[in-house]
């Protein structure tokens, strides 16, 4: 069986790797892909993006099932494009996928369908938004309507900083369309936690939990980032929390789109903040839905796969989820990025990337930003590689990753040294 993953990062890679180990994957191309995907055995990058044209390749080489990675397409109605024309692809529609597109649609739906998250409110009008903020006080949260790519979010010490923002977004124009329409809302306060299932439509399918550290430097200080370093599992979501986050947020989701007419199929990702306290009652809200897989959540969770995962994809899109099983490797997996000189602002590119290790037991590099020139590993983008392990113990894994990236080298590489600090302490 031939497939098709679309997207070029850290998540793509691993999911490929994961689905190249299936006996009945002869091979999986990677649209756009990556270095990484490019020197996979078994794998080859598709210089495609337009979802016609990808549509019309599927067709051409007969594949058997596409995934979609990154939202981007999804937002461009890529699931859609491939359903009118009977190709198998798990994701959301382009309307179910404005759970993520559009803070705003995401915010109201869960007002209406009862799903705990932060107080807001969305304006257009700056002046509104100031005196909105005012009122509210600091801390407070300001969030691009739109895709923002991880730039989007400006958690407000300040009402300066708040009112700034503001500025930024509706005045200026800085994130363009994406900012034209903004959410203002409450600053929570606990420990956040990546939540994600598989939905096609109706049932829902439960992934191994997970852990993000979504700040530059270490002891989680600096600026926000699509994510330094994830881990699986993840202490906090214990049993109860665990219980309670599906009958509180996944369950009411599923059903809640399925009641206004937007059945949900694929990944959905409830990013959740868990209040401090009893775990039968602290607070669990909605920080934010995404319609996709983590990055770089999804390299230790493709790690910890032990049974086939392209049945589970089968499932997925032929509504047979109930059936779905994954054996979960009850070690925990940890994946530390690295990236390039100055990410998050502007990174820089094309540094030479040497001394990624062919062989190391438990552990698999995968590749974000990096792209193969004249033969040559190079970074083409912020993050550039997550180095994820396997072990027994959240320090042994953290060891086993550590060792690895003291083998790799480009220059201005930057890496948190403190990935799974909270599983330590947990
Ligand atoms: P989002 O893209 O909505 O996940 O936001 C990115 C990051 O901003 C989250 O992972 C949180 O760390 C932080 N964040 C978002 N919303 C809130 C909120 N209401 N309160 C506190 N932190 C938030
Ligand atoms: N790691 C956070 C995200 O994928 O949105």
């Amino acid at each position: 069986m031939k497939l098709l993953v679309i997207g070029s990062g850290g998540r793509e890679h691993a999911l490929a790797w994961r689905l190249l180990q299936s006996k009945r994957v002869e091979h999986v191309y990677v649209a756009p892909g990556n270095g990484g995907t490019a020197l996979m055995k078994g794998a080859s990058n598709v210089a495609l993006s337009d979802p016609q044209a990808l549509a019309d390749f599927v067709r051409a080489q007969d594949i058997a099932l596409t995934v979609v990675g990154p939202e981007a397409p999804l937002a461009q109605g890529v699931v859609d494009t491939f359903r009118a024309q009977a190709l198998k692809i798990f994701g959301p529609t382009r309307a179910a996928a404005q759970l993520e597109s559009s803070k705003d649609f995401a915010k109201a739906f869960m007002v209406r369908h009862h799903i705990p998250t932060a107080a807001y409110q969305t304006f257009t009008d700056p002046l509104a938004a100031h005196d909105y903020i005012n009122a509210q006080g600091a801390p407070i949260v300001i969030k691009a309507d739109g895709l923002a790519a991880g730039k989007g979010v400006v958690v407000a010490m300040s009402l300066n900083e708040a009112h700034e923002a503001v500025d930024a977004m509706l005045g200026d124009g800085s994130l363009g369309p994406a900012g034209a329409r903004v959410v203002i809302e409450e600053c929570l306060l606990g420990e956040e936690a990546s939540f994600i299932v598989l939905c096609d439509g109706k049932n829902i399918f439960p992934l191994a939990t997970s852990q993000d550290h979504k700040r530059l430097k270490d002891a989680d200080q600096g600026p926000n980032t699509g994510g330094m370093g994830a881990y699986s599992p993840a202490p906090v979501v214990t049993p109860i929390i665990f219980e309670r986050a599906m009958k509180e947020v996944i369950e009411p989701t599923i059903h809640g789109m399925a009641a206004d007419g937007i059945p949900f199929t694929g990944f959905l990702y409830a990013g959740l903040m868990i209040s401090q306290g009893d775990d039968a009652t602290c607070p669990i809200k909605v920080l934010e839905f995404n319609c996709r897989m983590g990055d770089p959540e999804t390299q230790p969770i493709m790690m910890r796969v032990r049974s086939d995962l392209l049945s589970v994809f089968e499932h997925g899109v032929n509504g047979t989820l109930d059936q779905a099983q994954i054996d979960w490797d009850p070690r925990t997996a940890l994946g530390v990025v690295m990236a390039s000189h100055n990410y998050p602002d502007t990174p820089r590119l094309g540094d030479a990337i040497t001394g990624i290790p062919t062989e190391a037991p438990d552990c698999v590099v995968f590749h974000a930003g990096t792209s193969l020139k004249d033969h040559v590993l190079q970074t083409s983008g912020g993050r550039v590689l997550c180095v994820t392990a396997l072990d027994e113990s959240v320090r042994a894994t953290q060891k086993r990753a550590y060792d690895t990236i003291q083998k790799i080298q480009f220059d201005g590489a930057q890496y948190r040294t403190d990935i799974g600090w909270r599983a330590l302490e947990a």
